[in-house]
């Protein structure tokens, strides 16, 4: 039996990665490691332009709850980087070679033994190429939009347009672009409840838990 078994969720803003990755933490035990939130975190810390210099000398620790707590300074930073604001600065930064090497290193770092769901843009091609299951979400953005106005109430028209342009941004940056990952699952979530893709993924890694223990 293998002692680590990796699930990873790429997809665009909004399309659901981390509302499924929480599930499968809080329901199934899997540990969430959010490598938007690590880009989002350095882009709070250094702002636009950090230099390999600042990123070397960040204060970042980790605390393992269920899930990873990053921590800069010493401060859980969660509620102040999820600001759409701090989703651009995050996909700035993300354009940086060394910012990437150190977020990719970061995870792998974190994922040792156990079960881990890692979420973001390129988890499972160039993170963690050999995952045990890889997925890949999308949905439509006058949907994925709707979803984000519910969470913090700002107009629907304007989140779609910012989430277009991150998207835009990130699917074409030179380095680790937003694609559909080589042997992912495509699931388009447009349509579905919450339940139903809990569901749907729940049963993708049973089949692969099955299969690698077979
Ligand atoms: O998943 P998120 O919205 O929190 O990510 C914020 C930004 O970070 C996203 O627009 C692009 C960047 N990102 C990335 O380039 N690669 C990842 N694996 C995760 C996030």
């Amino acid at each position: 039996m293998n002692d680590r078994f990796i699930v990873t969720i790429d997809g665009p803003a909004a399309s659901g990665k981390s509302t499924l990755a929480k599930l499968l933490s809080k329901r199934d035990g899997f540990l969430h490691i959010d490598t938007g939130a690590l880009y989002r975190t350095v882009g709070y810390a250094l702002g636009l332009n950090p230099t390999k210099e600042q990123l070397d000398n960040l204060d970042l620790t980790v605390e393992k709850k269920d899930r990873i707590v990053i921590k800069y300074k010493g401060e859980d930073v969660e509620t102040f980087i999820r600001t759409e604001e701090c989703g651009m600065l995050a996909s700035n930064v993300a354009k940086l070679e060394f910012v990437r090497d150190f977020v990719n290193d970061f995870a792998r770092k974190l994922a040792a033994k156990g079960k881990y769901v890692i979420d973001g843009r390129d988890c499972g091609s160039i993170i963690f190429p050999d995952a045990d299951l890889k997925i890949f979400l999308v949905a439509s953005i006058k949907e994925r939009a709707l979803r984000r106005a519910k969470e913090d109430g700002k107009s629907v028209l304007k989140i779609e347009k910012d989430i277009e342009k991150r998207d835009k941004q990130d699917k074409n940056r030179k380095v680790a672009p937003l694609f559909k990952p080589k042997g992912a699952v495509e699931i388009d979530t447009t349509n579905m409840s919450v339940e139903e893709m809990y569901l749907k993924v729940k049963r993708l890694i049973e089949d692969r838990y099955e299969h690698n223990n077979s």
